[in-house]
């Protein structure tokens, strides 16, 4: 449902607003772009952290790090506290929620937007404001018990260097914990997958976020719905393997293409609210609306 014609992104960004401002049941997939503008590097693309540079440094990661760990988790834990963090693990660390991530939140508040579902690790939408948020790729901040699924912030479950692998309190669990983030190799937990199939039936309106939608399973959410023949809104500065599906495509920043949005969707929803609250006081003459 490719958009008829190109679009000038003013006009996309109205038309947006005008399908988020009346639909019942929107859905978000948000991706790496989200947090650009938050100083943490995207995976793919120019400047991505596995693209590979000219001198042959970079590439994706090894995809066997869930196997790794697994086999022994002892070793990985103690690398884990040896090792300084990396470049990554510092811009997340350093990272604030930018214009985007507040948009986004903002458009939960106004009841527009029932759910988002991020690929990031990066606790940004969290921080933003975000609640009804499933993070399908584990959170940085956050530790999980590999048995029981028990989640803890990182900061109220200190690893005793002494005492490896860490194991999770729960009575009769003893399961091994490990960082939340979800690794290469490892399944996705399944409350996490279940949450997102709900949310992309339910919706009736579906907007990505600057994903280059090329991991699974979260890229397939974005299809689902479009097959279903639920508008499709692309906010990305690129194409993607998602955009002759879209019925809108914003090729914008998302810290300058959602503070738009929102702003356009406040305005939209502005009318309706101040009819309900004046029905609420009685100013309006109830016999004129019947
Ligand atoms: N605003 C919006 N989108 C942007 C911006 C921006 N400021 N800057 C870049 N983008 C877009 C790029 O055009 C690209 O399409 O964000 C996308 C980032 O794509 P990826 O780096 O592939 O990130 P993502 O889609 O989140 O990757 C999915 O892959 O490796 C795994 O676990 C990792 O969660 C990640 C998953």
């Amino acid at each position: 449902m490719r958009a008829m014609r190109e679009q000038t992104n003013d006009e996309a960004i109205e038309e947006a607003a005008a399908l988020l401002a009346r639909s019942r049941h929107v859905v978000a997939l948000a991706g790496a772009g989200m947090s650009k503008e938050s100083g943490i590097p995207t995976f793919r693309g120019e400047g991505g952290l596995w693209t590979t540079r000219p001198d042959g440094s970079g590439g994706e990661p090894p995809m066997n790090q869930y196997q790794t760990f697994a086999a022994d988790p002892t070793r990985w834990w103690q690398r884990r506290l040896q090792e300084p963090p990396g470049d990554f693990a510092n811009a997340i660390d350093s990272a604030q929620p930018n214009p985007g991530h507040l948009a986004l939140a903002e458009l939960e508040t106004l009841g527009v937007l029932a759910h988002l579902i991020s690929q990031n690790v990066d606790d940004l939408h969290r921080r933003a404001g975000q609640r009804s948020l499933t993070e399908i790729h584990g959170n940085r901040h956050w530790m999980r018990c590999m048995m029981c699924g028990m989640r803890w912030p990182r900061q109220e479950f200190p690893v005793d260097p002494e005492r490896l692998p860490p194991t999770c309190p729960q009575t009769g669990c003893l399961g091994i914990v490990k960082s939340d983030t979800v690794m290469f190799g490892e399944a996705i937990p399944p409350h996490a997958l279940r949450r997102c199939e709900e949310e992309t039936w339910a919706a009736d309106c579906f907007m990505t976020v600057g994903t280059s939608a090329v991991v699974y399973p979260a890229a397939q959410y974005p299809q689902q719905a479009a097959h279903r023949g639920i508008p499709l809104i692309e906010v990305n500065p690129e194409q993607t393997p998602l955009t002759d599906l879209a019925t809108i495509v914003v090729r914008l920043p998302s810290g300058e293409a959602l503070p738009r949005i929102v702003q356009s969707v406040r305005r939209r929803l502005a009318p309706a609210k101040s009819a309900e609250s004046a029905e609420g006081t009685g100013d309006i003459d109830a016999s004129a609306q019947a």
